[in-house]
């Protein structure tokens, strides 16, 4: 299982992450959220947190960051730069996205935070063990209205495919499936998709709002 792997990866994943390479994906994955001071945004498949930094920076002290991941160890690093940095509105739920009920998973993030106002998944699909499960879960948590960012991998393609075999490397090491194509699953579901691409199409950004499948949440005091 994907976790599995992570759980002894945890402790090197930062130095392998690559940023330089991955980073505008998460950037770009986040600009497409247009998160704004005060919201609620769900990191799924955290990791150690990665993406931490610039959502602080997009929903400010007074926004709430929920991160779940299947991962202890992954988790228990995030938990660690959470610390380090001295955020207060983060909080992690441990679960499996391909294996918890969708309304267990639902319960579990609005005891932390009531509305959901986006969702980002940033390298995680693809490396589920069914991505469809995945994205039935993520979905489960958007309310209508909720944003979401789907960041993930595939082999480049034009000119850049001469680099294929390095990206399939950067894929086998992190146990990611490059055919997955997870974003077709938010094309699938979203009315809105926007679509974009980095490093020669390697990294894949898909930005929309799913049709919520949630019930209809009684009004907040937000
Ligand atoms: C390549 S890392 C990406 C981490 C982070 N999103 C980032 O951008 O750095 C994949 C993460 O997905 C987590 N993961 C894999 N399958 C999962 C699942 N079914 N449910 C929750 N997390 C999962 C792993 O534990 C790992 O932390």
């Amino acid at each position: 299982m994907a976790a599995d792997r992570y759980q002894s990866f945890a402790p090197v994943y930062d130095l392998f992450a690559c940023e330089p390479v991955y980073r505008p994906g998460r950037l770009a994955g986040i600009a497409g959220l247009g998160l704004r001071p005060g919201q609620t945004v769900v990191d799924a498949g955290c990791g150690t947190g990665l993406n931490f930094v610039h959502l602080e920076a997009a929903v400010g002290p007074s926004g709430r960051i929920v991160g779940i991941d299947a991962s202890p160890a992954m988790l228990g690093r995030a938990r660690h730069r959470i610390r380090r940095n001295g955020w207060t509105n983060i909080h992690l739920v441990h679960a499996d996205l391909t294996a918890v009920g969708p309304a267990a998973l639902a319960g579990l993030v609005h005891e932390a935070a009531p509305d959901v106002d986006a969702v980002l998944a940033t390298y995680v699909l693809s490396v589920a063990r069914s991505p469809a499960a995945a994205w039935e879960r993520i979905v489960a948590l958007c309310g209508p209205g909720t944003r979401v960012s789907v960041v993930d991998m595939q082999l480049p393609t034009g000119a850049a495919a001469a680099l294929a075999p390095l990206a399939a490397l950067a894929c086998r090491l992190g146990g990611s499936d490059p055919s997955a194509h997870p974003w077709t699953l938010l094309e699938h579901d979203s009315r809105d998709t926007h679509a974009s691409s980095l490093r020669g199409g390697h990294i894949q950004v898909r930005t929309g709002t799913p049709n919520s499948t949630a019930p209809p949440r009684g009004p907040t005091t937000r």
